[in-house]
């Protein structure tokens, strides 16, 4: 059984957007009066833009009521906004592009599934919008990771059925969605962290087909 399709999720593993989802936080967060800081941000990789609100707010022992809520996501996404339209092609991680290609001219599918709302615009931003044979995001789901939908619905949008696919993740949330899709998961980050996942790379510049090939027969077999 070989790889038909892999699937990748953005933020953390294609392009490290965690800053900037920081600093808008944290823009927020000052004028709120809440104490936020990066070791609390790490909470916040892959969860979506109003759990990460209610995690903020959980910290500051605040409670608004909805209509505030919206106010304040709104906020932090505008700023964020901003420093995403300064993105550039020299922000794509390293090792990520030369694995999307060897993986397309191996006739292996591409596709995005980010909890992201942002992530048509990151992809223009950053020149690759078009690499992909499929961008599941945020705009079309309705249930976070670790929910599997983000990944089942670009395993259906690539037409792969989900044990064909391989996912990498950088988020906890998200090795727990592509394990719960019945995905193979290598996680993108630190061992200590992403304890739950098949294989642990530290970046795709570790990865190519003929290790892809590797893991995936170790863990099928
Ligand atoms: C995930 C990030 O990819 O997207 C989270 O890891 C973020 O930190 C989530 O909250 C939602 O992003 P956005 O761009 O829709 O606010
Ligand atoms: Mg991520």
């Amino acid at each position: 059984m070989q790889t038909s399709a892999c699937i990748f999720d953005l933020d953390g593993v294609i392009v490290d957007t965690a800053r900037f989802h920081f600093m808008a936080w944290k823009k927020l967060t000052d004028q709120l009066g809440i104490h936020f800081t990066e070791e609390d941000n790490e909470r916040l990789k892959g969860v979506s833009r109003m759990a990460s609100l209610e995690i903020i707010l959980g910290i500051g022992n605040i409670k608004p009521d909805d209509c505030r809520k919206l106010e304040y996501a709104k906020l932090k996404n505008d700023w964020y906004i901003d420093y995403i339209n300064k993105m550039t092609p020299d922000e794509i991680l390293p090792g990520s592009l030369d694995f999307i290609y060897e993986l397309r001219n191996a006739n292996i599918r591409v596709a995005i599934g980010s909890a992201s709302k942002n992530t048509p615009l990151i992809l223009a931003r950053v020149g690759i919008l078009e690499l992909f044979d499929a961008v599941a995001d945020g705009n079309i789901i309705s249930s976070a990771k670790p929910d599997p939908e983000v990944f089942l619905k670009a395993a259906e949008m690539v037409g792969i059925k989900p044990s064909d696919c391989v996912v990498f993740e950088d988020a906890i949330a998200g090795v727990k969605a592509a394990l719960n899709a019945g995905m193979v998961c290598i996680g993108v980050g630190s061992s200590e962290v992403l304890t739950e996942a098949h294989y642990i790379i530290p970046g795709l510049k570790e990865m190519n087909l003929i290790k892809l090939r590797t893991i995936e027969k170790d863990i099928r077999s």
